[in-house]
C-alpha cells in the first residue's frame, strides 16, 4: 500500500497543514504558475453521493494544474447498478487514471478501497466518518479570517453525522484552539471521537452544550453545518432536531464583530441569507478556497517523489 492516500485528518500533523495551506496561499496568489506541471495527468472522480462543491472544486483543481478528470457519473448510469463491487470499481478506474476521489455513502468505504489500488486515493466523504479535503480549506479560511492559534471555535448542528465537523475537530487538535461543541443531546459528536480529542488535546480545549448563547460572546468563528437528514435510520427523528440551531442576524447582536460565520454547505435554512451580506459571512468564500487548496494536495500527491508526507498520524495505516 503507498503512503499517501489522504483517508482522514488524523493523518495530518501541524507541519502536514502548514505546508498545504502555505501553498495553496502562493497557489491562490498566482494559479498560472501551475497551469502546465500535471499535463497529461488524469484524476478520476468516483462520487457514490450527491456533490457539488467537492466534485466541481476537485475537478477545477486538476484542469487549473493542466490536467484532466474522468468522472464515473451518476451511481444510477454505472455498472454499480449491476452489482459491481467497490473494490471491482476502483481497481479497474486506477487503470484509467493517475489518482483517484472517492465519496461513497458507506463510513470506512475509503480506507477499503485505498487498500485495493495503488495510485493516491482521497477521501472525499465515506458516510458520517471523515472529509479531510474540506479539512484543508476550512482551515484555510479559519487561518485568513481568525489565525489557528489562540482560537475559539464553536462548532453546532449536527456533529454525530457531519462528516466535515470530524475531519475539523481532530485537525484543529495541532493548533491551540479551544473548541465548543453546541447540538441537541441526540446529535452530540461520537463518544469515541471526543474520547479521542481529550486524548489529543489534554481534555481543557473541549466542551460540548446544548445552547449558543453561552459561548457565543466568546468565540472567533462559528461553524454552523446542516441536520445531515440522509443519514438518519429514522425521518421521525430527524423531524425531532429539524429547523433547531437556526441563526440569523438577531443571534449574532450577541457576537464579536470579528466573528467569523462558516459553514460547508450546502445549507438548508441554518443560516439566515440576511446574514450573507455581512462582514460575518465566510462560507462562499470558503466554498471557493476549495480550489487552491485541493490544488495543493494534488500537486503534492501526484509530485514525481511520490509521497506526500501526509502519513505524520494514525490515520490509513
Ligand atoms: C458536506 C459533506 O458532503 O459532508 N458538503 C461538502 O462537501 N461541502 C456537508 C454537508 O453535506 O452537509
Amino acid at each position: 500500500m503507498r503512503h499517501d492516500h489522504l483517508i482522514t485528518s488524523k493523518q495530518l500533523s501541524r507541519a502536514n497543514i502548514e505546508t498545504i495551506l502555505d501553498y495553496a496561499a502562493e497557489l491562490d496568489a498566482d494559479p498560472s504558475a501551475v497551469s502546465d506541471r500535471h499535463a497529461g495527468t488524469v484524476l478520476g472522480l468516483l462520487f457514490f453521493e450527491p456533490s457539488t462543491r467537492t466534485k466541481m472544486s476537485f475537478e477545477t483543481a486538476m484542469k487549473r494544474l493542466g490536467g484532466d478528470v474522468v468522472d464515473m457519473g451518476s451511481v444510477e448510469s454505472s455498472s454499480v447498478t449491476k452489482g459491481e463491487t467497490l473494490a471491482d470499481t476502483v481497481r479497474v478506474i486506477e487503470g484509467y487514471a493517475d489518482a483517484l476521489v472517492l465519496r461513497h455513502p458507506k463510513q470506512g468505504s475509503a480506507t477499503m478501497a485505498s487498500e485495493f489500488v495503488d495510485v493516491p486515493l482521497v477521501n472525499a466523504g465515506d458516510g458520517a466518518g471523515h472529509h479531510p479535503t474540506q479539512t484543508m480549506l476550512d482551515l484555510y479560511t479559519i487561518r485568513e479570517n481568525a489565525g489557528l492559534d489562540d482560537l475559539t471555535i464553536g462548532i453546532m448542528g449536527d456533529l454525530k453525522y457531519g462528516r466535515t465537523v470530524h475531519s475539523l475537530a481532530y485537525a484543529l487538535t495541532n493548533f491551540d484552539t479551544r473548541q465548543h461543541f453546541i447540538s441537541p443531546e441526540s446529535l452530540q459528536l461520537p463518544r469515541e471521537v471526543v474520547y479521542d480529542l481529550h486524548q489529543q488535546q489534554d481534555g481543557t480545549g473541549i466542551r460540548e452544550h446544548e445552547s449558543l448563547e453561552d459561548v457565543l460572546p466568546s468565540l472567533d468563528v462559528l461553524y454552523v453545518t446542516r441536520i445531515q437528514r440522509e443519514r438518519f435510520p429514522d425521518e421521525n427523528e430527524y423531524q425531532k432536531v429539524a429547523g433547531e440551531y437556526q441563526i440569523d442576524a438577531a443571534t449574532l447582536e450577541a457576537a464579536s464583530d470579528d466573528l467569523t460565520v462558516m459553514h460547508p454547505l450546502p445549507r438548508v435554512d441554518e443560516i439566515a441569507p440576511e446574514i450573507d451580506e455581512t462582514d460575518h459571512a465566510a462560507y462562499f468564500e470558503q466554498a471557493h478556497n476549495g480550489v487552491p487548496v485541493r490544488m495543493a494536495l494534488l500537486d503534492l500527491l501526484l509530485s514525481d517523489d511520490g509521497d506526500a508526507g501526509l502519513t505524520g498520524g494514525d490515520g490509513d495505516e
